[in-house]
């Protein structure tokens, strides 16, 4: 219990108070569970609170919620709520029991027991329960997690685990990296087996997508990537994601570009991710996660970037023909290549424009052309594109040379 207070901060702290004390008066059975107990146990701060109900959880936050007025969305369905206070958001669930029908599809739940939920999750080590409603809690472990926790390895509950729920192909990967541990031998078998046997296939895009964002927002996550990529993981979602980047090589390159709070970091770790795929199929694989607006901009740019590679590193390549080759890319899949191209002078040209050449505009705008004389309509747009293009291949400097070009173009229409 000590081990978590001192792990926790203020408002959490709070929220943990508030149910310990309920499930002791109330003799609740009310359990904290998963992560906050594992990382309490390894001394790591604790980020969010999970708790586990033997009972009707939608019952308990309800009423939580009217007498300390927190924040509250119940899913009565799933028997579960958020509690919120300040900005912090917990989660109260009634214990349950998971049968999976179909491997990869979503479980049936039904109402358990504690020993019930601890059995259904994914790891030993997240398979713990801290009772809170005993006055000396000691942490329930039917799974031996607490000796995985100190052996320093993943281990499944049971074999089928992977292939119930392929999802947690990822998540093994993000703890072992995360916490420096190594999956246990026969956890690693039942992964790659998992692999081989094309578990993702059975999975949904979104699912799939889900986890890959978690392994995004970590503090580090080019070692898990390093680590997926070497066992096949993506070419396992998409037989297109074959060729891989050396991620301890790229990882340190885009924390340069992009700082741990940068948060547009986890976009530019998809963007190397969508960088090797060759041409054509960086539409199949986002299409196969489902990626939304933005990702999907940054994943599709980054790998038409690998496609325009052997343009970008032409010697003759002006200012101008530069920059209609990355006008309209997103931003993040240009700064991502940027740090991680192999070829030097892409990277320098990418830099260049991103720094200097998307801001260049003429002297001249839209009104003043028109003002000269050019009518109104698509010739203008293109005059100031063909001014803009001037600019950048320095051709003009000044506003009045621009005026020259219109007049020029003025006289040639009006001659043509
Ligand atoms: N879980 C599971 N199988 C999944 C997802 C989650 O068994 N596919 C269980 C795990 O026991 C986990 C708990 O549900 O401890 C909570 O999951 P989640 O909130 O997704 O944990 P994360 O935020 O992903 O991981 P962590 O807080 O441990 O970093």
């Amino acid at each position: 219990m000590a081990a978590i207070q001192e792990n926790l901060d203020g408002a959490n702290l709070f929220i943990l108070h508030t149910l310990r004390q309920r499930a002791l008066g109330q003799s609740l059975p009310l359990y904290l569970v998963g992560g906050p107990v594992r990382d309490a146990i390894l001394g790591a701060q604790v980020k969010d609170l999970d708790f586990v109900l033997h009972g009707d959880a939608v019952v308990l936050a309800r009423s939580l919620s009217e007498e300390m007025a927190w924040g509250l969305v119940v899913h009565p369905r799933f028997g579960t709520a958020t509690l919120t206070f300040q900005d912090t958001a917990i989660d109260i669930v009634t214990a349950r029991r998971e049968t999976y029908q179909t491997p990869g599809a979503l479980p049936q739940v039904t109402p358990g027991s504690i020993a019930d939920d601890l059995s259904r999750r994914d790891f030993s080590i997240n398979a713990l329960a801290l009772p809170l409603f005993d006055s000396n809690p000691r942490v329930l472990d039917q799974h031996h997690g607490l000796q995985d926790l100190e052996d320093g390895q993943v281990r499944v509950l049971h074999p089928a685990s992977f292939t119930d729920d392929p999802t947690r192909i990822l998540r093994a990967i993000r703890y072992e990296q995360r916490l420096g541990f190594r999956l246990q031998a026969q956890t690693e078998d039942l992964f790659r087996s998992a692999l081989d046997n094309r578990a993702f296939d059975a999975v949904s895009g979104d699912r799939i997508r889900h986890e890959l964002d978690k392994i995004l927002q970590e503090v580090s996550p080019a070692p898990v990537l390093q680590r997926a990529s070497e066992l096949g993981v993506f070419q396992s979602i998409h037989p297109a994601w074959s060729k891989r980047l050396d991620f301890s090589q790229v990882g340190p390159l885009l924390e340069k570009a992009f700082p741990a709070d940068d948060p547009l970091r986890p976009l530019a770790y998809l963007a190397a991710l969508a960088f090797p795929l060759p041409p054509d199929s960086a539409a199949q694989v986002l299409r196969r996660l489902n990626l939304p607006g933005r990702h999907a901009a940054v994943f599709r740019d980054a790998q038409t970037l690998r496609e325009r590679g052997p343009a970008l590193s032409l010697p003759s390549l002006s200012k101008s023909q530069l920059f209609q080759q990355l006008e309209g890319l997103h931003e993040t899949a240009l700064k991502a290549v940027a740090a991680i191209s192999p070829d030097p002078l892409i990277a320098q040209r990418l830099t260049e424009y991103l720094q200097e050449l998307r801001f260049v505009r003429p002297a001249l705008g839209g009104q003043a052309v028109v003002a000269m004389g050019v009518p109104p309509g698509p010739t203008v747009g293109h005059l100031i594109k063909k001014l803009r293009n001037a600019r950048l291949d320095c051709k003009v400097q000044s506003e009045e040379e621009e005026r020259q070009i219109v007049r020029r173009v003025l006289a040639n229409r009006g001659g043509g």
